[in-house]
């Protein structure tokens, strides 16, 4: 399997991102008066949180083609800036003002969004009247009451498939993090690393039994001494949930489930906008020691510290690879959870692509 991101000119013949399926469009508390102008999978969409909960729009008003999003949240829904036809959440032109008659072309495409844990799912599709076969996944972190949470939107000027690389080989903390997550580098590459998975999802998981504590480890638990350590990685075609975290070494099973100890779980949701970049949406949840019950807002500050750490090299790495676009790379031991989700992506792909005419 060549890991190696295809080349732009197979977009031509290939669909760029795997469809019919719900994607990450936003955060719910993104959501206020203000419409929020986003581009996923290279449509322009408007979201707004309208009389009957939030909406999904084309970004393009069917008068004059203004991007709705220049207009104002009203009471009944969406009003655009130019003229002033005011839409409800299914895309209904519901007010022409001076105008009683509204001509049922007076419509613009909704896309089915759902908000659930906090998080704002859109479902896309070719297909203007498909409808999703069942909801979007749950993320029960975000209602846990053990954990608090934080998180942003981060726009990457790299393909998606980047960032998975990135999230599902965490060998590079050693040597991209070393201010907050990372720890000694020999460590992370030689830590016992598991990579299992089914058709839709990899998992990865790595241990590091006996180790130091990495500064935002220290900083936000009482460890006694050296630590046992965990990553686990889990890859969906939308988003990645990682559970790290560590105990004092040998205060229980590593592998336990229910284990105690200092969390970070992190949800990354990895959304295209276009081939070439990329909205990264992430949250991350701790759960803070009864000594350090202040202690939330310095994991999230760290984690995003961390995040922008983690953005300067892969778009470091995209303009490079746009350098050299027809050399190849090579493969190392790190390499397999990252290539297992490109297996998934590039079959969801194929899958996708529709007959011809
Ligand atoms: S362009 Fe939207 S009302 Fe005219
Ligand atoms: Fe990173």
């Amino acid at each position: 399997m060549n890991a190696v991101f295809k080349p732009l000119e197979s977009l031509a013949t290939e669909p760029a991102f795997p469809m019919d399926r719900w994607w990450v469009a936003g955060f719910a508390w993104e959501l206020d008066h203000k419409p929020l102008a986003r581009t996923l999978l290279n449509r322009r969409m408007v979201f707004f949180r309208g009389p009957d909960g939030v909406a999904a729009l084309e970004d393009r008003c069917c008068h004059k083609e203004l991007p709705l999003s220049c207009g104002a949240v009203e009471a009944r829904g969406l009003r655009c800036g130019y003229h002033g036809l005011l839409f409800d959440g299914s895309g209904r032109c519901i007010e022409i003002p001076g105008q009683a008659n509204i001509p049922s072309k007076a419509r613009v495409r909704s896309y089915p969004l759902v908000e659930q844990d906090m998080i704002l799912w859109v479902w896309i599709s070719d297909d203007p009247e498909a409808q999703p076969p069942s909801g979007p996944p749950a993320y029960p972190v975000h209602g846990d009451p053990r954990y608090k949470y934080g998180g942003n939107v981060f726009h990457y000027d790299a393909p998606y498939q980047l960032i998975h690389d990135n999230l599902l080989d965490l060998s590079h903390l050693g040597y991209v993090h070393t201010r907050t997550i990372g720890g000694n580098p020999q460590l992370h590459m030689n830590a016992k690393v598991t990579t299992t998975g089914d058709d839709r999802t990899v998992t990865v998981i790595r241990l590091m039994p006996d180790s130091e504590p990495p500064p935002t480890y220290s900083a936000a638990w009482p460890f006694r001494g050296r630590i046992d350590r965990w990553q686990e990685v889990v890859f969906h075609p939308s988003h990645c949930e990682i559970w790290t975290g560590a105990m004092d070494a040998g205060a229980g099973r590593i592998d336990d489930p229910q284990r105690e100890g200092f969390h970070m779980r992190g949800f990354h949701g990895v959304t295209p906008e276009t081939e070439t970049t990329a909205h990264y949406l992430w949250t991350i949840a701790t759960n803070p020691h009864p000594d350090k019950q202040d202690v939330t807002q310095l994991v999230v500050d760290q984690t995003a510290a961390t995040f922008e750490e983690d953005k300067v090299i892969i778009e470091a790495q995209w303009n490079n690879q746009k350098s050299f676009p027809v050399r190849k790379q090579i493969d190392i031991h790190v390499d397999a959870g990252p290539n297992r989700a490109r297996r998934i992506i590039d079959k969801l792909r194929r899958q996708d692509r529709r007959p011809a005419g």
